[in-house]
C-alpha cells in the first residue's frame, strides 16, 4: 500500500463532489479550504502563499498563526456538529485509506490547509499512546498521571505531526526543496518527508551538539547536513538568509503550518478523555512551537463546543536554557532575553526561542505555570521514566522532573488528572543514557543531594563470566 496519499479521496473524506451520506449533519463547508495567515503581532492578514519565505510579518517581525475565518463567522446551528465529528474521526481509525490512519489527517476538518487532501505526504503519524504511569503516580500522590508519547512516531518524535502538515503544503506549493535548522529531532522528520515526497531537503545542525541517533536519520534519509560551527540558534540564523535568496521552503516551526499538525495531539489527548480535558498538561519548551501548537488546539476544540474547558498547560525548560522561564518572572512574558544555552538535553538547548509570545500566552490563558529543572533532575525523571518501562529523551524527562517540582510546592493537587507530553524516543540519544547509568553522566557538583537516589537509579551492565554459574551468581539474592 503506497504510504504517501495521492489523489484518491478517502471514505469518508469531504470532497463537494462527493459527499458523504452525513453531510448534512457535519457541515461538509467546514472543510472549506479557506484559511489565511494572521500576525500574532500587529494582526495583520496574509494570505497562505504570500507570506515571506522567513514566515515573519513585513510590517512588524513577528509570526503568524493560520487561521480559519468560515468558523468565527459560521454561528448557532451553522457551526459544526460536535458529536458527529468525533464519531467520524473515531471511525476513521477504522479505515484502510492512509490519510484517515494518520492521527493528524484523521482530524482533517480542523486543518484544512491543503488545496488537496491528496497532496498530503503521510508516514501515519499520530494516534500515539497514551500510558498510565501507575509508579511515577504511587510517588507523587497523583492517581491520574499519564504520558502522551510522541516519541511513538515514525522518526521518533512528536516533529512528525507537524512535518506532514507543513511539508505537505510545500508539496502542494510545487517546491523542491525544503529546509531546517534543528537540534536534531526537526531535521531527521523533515528528512523522512522530503525523502517520502520525492522532494530534497537540507539540514543545519550545530556542530557536535547533536544526538548520534537524530544525525544518522537525516543522513539515511538523505538529506544535505550541513554541521555549521555554532548553536541552534546561529543555524537558524543563517537559515533565514539562505530562504530568502533560493527558493527554499522553511519547515521549522516558525512555519505556521508546522503547528497546524501539531495541535493535533490535543485532540487525541482529549478524545482519550472521552472529551473531557485532563487538567493539567505539561510540555517541555525549546524552541517554544509545541506548547503553542497545542496551546491552539485546545483552544479551538473549545471554540468549536468540542470540549468545555482548557487545561492548565505548563512549560518546563532546562534550568540552563531558560528564556522563557526568565521572561515570565522578569516581565509576564512581555519581552524575552536570549540566553546562551547549556543543557545535555540537546533537543531543548535554544537560547532565542522563535514562537514565545506564542507560548507566554498559551500559558497565561490558561493559568499554567513556567519553571526550569537542573540537569541532575531531568537525568534522575528520565531514568525514573525508563523504569516504567517507559524510555524517552532526556528533553522530554523535564515534564516529569517538573511535575515533581509543582507538586512539592503545592501547585498540583492529588486529585488531578495530569498529562505529561513525551516529545522523543529513548533511543535518539543512547549516549545519554548509557553515561547516566554508567555514572558518568554528571558531575559531582551537579549531583548534590541526589546521590543516593541517583545510585538507586543506575543500573550499569555487568561483565561476566560466560557460564551458567556466572550468570546465576549475578542474580543471586535478587531472585525470589
Ligand atoms: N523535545 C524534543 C525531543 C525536541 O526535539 C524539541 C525540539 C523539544 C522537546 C522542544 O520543542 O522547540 O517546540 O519547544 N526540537 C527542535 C529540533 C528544536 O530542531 O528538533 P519546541
Amino acid at each position: 500500500m503506497p504510504q504517501t496519499a495521492v489523489g484518491q479521496p478517502s471514505v469518508s473524506a469531504f470532497h463537494a463532489e462527493q459527499k458523504p451520506p452525513y453531510a448534512g449533519t457535519l457541515n461538509p463547508d467546514m472543510n472549506d479550504n479557506l484559511h489565511q495567515l494572521r500576525c500574532f503581532g500587529c494582526g495583520a492578514r496574509v494570505e497562505g502563499a504570500k507570506s515571506s519565505p522567513d514566515f515573519r510579518c513585513s510590517l512588524c517581525g513577528d509570526l503568524f498563526e493560520v487561521e480559519y475565518p468560515g468558523w468565527v463567522e459560521r454561528k448557532g446551528h451553522d457551526r459544526p456538529n460536535p458529536g458527529a465529528l468525533k464519531w467520524l474521526w473515531r471511525e476513521r481509525r477504522c479505515s484502510s485509506e492512509a490519510l484517515d490512519n494518520s492521527g493528524v489527517w484523521r482530524f482533517r476538518e480542523l486543518l484544512p490547509i491543503l488545496e488537496s487532501f491528496g497532496d498530503a505526504v503521510t508516514l501515519r503519524e499520530g494516534n500515539t499512546p497514551l500510558y498510565h504511569l501507575p509508579r511515577a503516580s504511587k510517588a507523587l500522590g497523583i492517581d491520574q498521571l499519564y504520558a502522551k508519547h510522541q516519541g511513538m512516531n515514525p522518526t521518533g518524535s512528536f516533529k512528525d505531526t507537524g512535518m506532514t502538515s507543513a511539508l505537505s503544503v510545500a508539496k502542494e506549493r510545487g517546491f523542491e526543496w525544503v529546509a531546517c535548522a534543528s537540534t536534531g529531532n526537526t531535521s531527521a522528520s523533515m528528512a523522512a518527508y522530503a525523502a517520502r515526497a520525492g522532494m530534497r531537503s537540507l539540514v543545519l545542525i550545530p556542530d557536535g551538539k547533536i544526538a548520534w541517533g537524530k544525525l544518522a536519520q537525516a543522513m539515511d534519509y538523505g538529506a544535505v547536513t550541513c554541521q555549521l560551527k555554532t548553536d541552534f540558534d546561529g543555524c537558524m540564523k543563517i537559515l533565514t538568509k539562505v530562504v530568502k535568496e533560493a527558493r527554499i521552503y522553511l519547515l521549522n516551526s516558525v512555519n505556521p503550518y508546522r503547528l497546524e499538525g501539531q495541535k493535533t495531539p490535543a485532540f487525541e489527548i482529549a478524545e482519550a478523555f472521552d472529551w473531557n480535558v485532563p487538567d493539567h498538561l505539561i510540555v517541555p519548551g525549546g524552541n517554544l512551537g509545541n506548547s503553542s501548537a497545542l496551546g491552539k488546539g485546545f483552544r479551538e476544540m473549545r471554540e468549536l463546543g468540542l470540549v468545555g474547558r482548557l487545561p492548565r498547560i505548563s512549560v518546563i525548560q532546562a534550568a540552563g536554557a531558560n528564556p522563557l522561564v526568565r521572561s515570565m518572572a522578569d516581565n509576564r512574558g512581555a519581552t524575552l532575553e536570549p540566553v546562551e544555552a547549556h543543557t545535555r538535553a540537546t533537543a531543548i538547548r535554544i537560547g532565542n526561542p522563535a514562537s514565545w509570545r506564542k507560548a507566554a500566552r498559551v500559558i497565561q490563558e490558561t493559568d499554567g505555570w513556567c519553571l526550569d529543572v537542573t540537569e541532575a533532575e531531568i537525568a534522575i525523571a528520565k531514568a525514573e521514566l525508563g523504569s516504567e518501562g517507559l524510555g524517552c529523551e532526556p528533553a522530554s524527562a523535564v515534564t516529569l522532573a517538573g511535575l515533581k517540582k509543582l507538586r512539592a510546592r503545592g501547585a498540583v493537587a492529588s486529585g488531578e488528572t495530569v498529562v505529561l507530553v513525551l516529545t522523543g524516543h529513548t533511543l535518539k540519544d543512547a549516549d545519554y543514557t548509557i553515561d547516566f547509568h554508567r555514572g558518568t553522566l554528571l558531575t559531582d557538583e551537579e549531583k548534590v543531594g541526589n546521590e543516593a537516589l541517583i545510585e538507586s537509579l543506575r543500573r550499569n551492565a555487568i561483565v561476566v563470566e560466560a557460564t551458567p554459574e556466572a550468570v546465576l551468581a549475578t542474580i543471586k539474592g535478587r531472585v525470589q
